[in-house]
């Protein structure tokens, strides 16, 4: 059953059987299906998320599952591991068993293109899921948060720390992956907050010369943040994150610590640079950023190791990706407040809000909204 996953035809068949026996089980392995779908919305559809290496795609996974159980539809879910090669099989896989629509979480933008095309040549309709499919035409849609604002709330905390504590203050810039479009959305985000109190000489950029270079530029062009992210980039790899890190702290003087500033651009990676600050002993003491609330980064804020998460409810963006590929399977055209361009297109999207949080507000944000049990976590106050 786990490895023979099927999909809605066969679902169907499953659903009617179950029915026809009076047991109509909840299953919590693929394929997701519980109840039989009310008349007309049945989903057709496969997913496909990039790696299961990190826990914030273990996060989407679990997410559509629950809410896929709790409507009662079947899909199928595949991952990546990182690999535009096994991305594309992938898709093949998806459009052979008959899917309508294909949500697609790329691991490079531009790599997908071929697997996106593929899928529109077989009449499917693609919705980018997080992260925009790039340099083709063949994208329907575009489900996402807000990305600037996140790495604008990432930037916004490290300049409130740094209210009342005078000029010079050391900052090291950390940024994602140059092969996702959202890295790039993130770093343009946090630019536009801290450039200011660069060039005002609060901040010095102790990690990227491509930086210092241009920190007299409020507005960055792509080409130009690519060449700042070709030395800070991280590539989403917690291992990298470690060893710029650690190759950072080495090429700096111990006037360059103390109290620090650090602009990591995710969860897994802000733990890595936090472990690798934590163990300098000229590192008096940091403030770091994040994103995810991944539950490890969590239990850091708790713990006082990692400052800030922005929290990206990835609830609302299974919801989205759902009711985007629901309308499309009934001929309608989801729900659009904005647009991306990807380089060809202007691709139709509702981004969605996100939370800063920190030791002060994580139980209200994360345990009393009902995003994480507390019993998942250790020290709550
Ligand atoms: C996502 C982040 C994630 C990162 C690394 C980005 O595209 O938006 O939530 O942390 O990729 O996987």
């Amino acid at each position: 059953m786990k490895k023979s996953k099927l999909l809605f035809t066969l679902a169907s068949v499953l659903i009617v059987a179950s029915m026809v026996l009076g047991a109509c089980a909840t299953q919590t392995q693929e394929p997701v299906v519980t109840e039989p779908p009310a008349a007309g919305s049945e989903l057709a559809v496969g997913i496909v998320l990039p790696t299961k290496d990190e826990p914030r795609w273990i996060q989407d996974e679990t997410r559509f599952k629950e809410a896929l159980t709790q409507q009662g539809y079947s899909v199928e879910i595949l991952f990546s591991q990182g690999d535009p090669a096994k991305e594309k099989q992938n898709v093949e896989t998806l459009i052979s068993k008959g899917i309508k629509v294909l949500i697609l979480c790329p691991h490079d933008g531009t790599a997908a293109a071929a697997a996106a095309e593929a899928a529109r040549d077989a009449g499917v309709k693609v919705i980018a899921y997080d992260r925009l499919i790039l340099d083709t035409d063949a994208v329907d849609y575009y489900v996402t948060f807000d990305s600037v604002a996140v790495g604008e709330a990432q930037a916004q905390y490290l300049v409130d720390q740094a209210t009342g504590k005078g000029k010079g203050l050391p900052l090291y810039l950390y940024g994602g992956a140059s092969s996702d479009n959202n890295a790039f959305l993130f770093f343009e985000g946090a630019w536009n907050v801290l450039q200011p109190k660069i060039a005002d000489g609060t901040f010095v950029i102790k990690n990227s010369s491509e930086a210092v270079a241009l920190q007299d530029k409020a507005k960055l062009t792509r080409d130009e943040m690519g060449r700042i992210l070709g030395q800070i980039t991280t590539n989403w790899d917690f291992n990298v994150a470690k060893n710029l890190a650690e190759a950072n702290l080495t090429a700096v003087t111990a006037a360059d610590k103390g109290e620090v500033f650090i602009l990591a651009p995710n969860d897994g990676t802000a733990r890595a640079i936090a472990d690798a600050f934590a163990a300098d002993t000229d590192v008096t003491k940091y403030y770091i950023t994040g994103q995810d609330a991944e539950k490890a980064s969590v239990q850091y804020i708790i713990d006082g190791k990692q400052s800030m998460t922005v929290l990206k409810d990835v609830r609302t963006l299974v919801a989205d990706a759902i009711a985007a590929a629901v309308a499309f399977l009934e001929g309608k055209t989801p729900e659009q407040t904005h647009t991306y361009n990807n380089n060809v297109i202007d691709v139709p999207a509702k981004p969605s809000a996100v939370v800063t949080v920190t030791k002060d507000n994580v139980k209200a944000a994360i345990i009393d909204s009902g995003y994480y049990p507390a019993s998942d976590f250790t020290g709550l106050e």
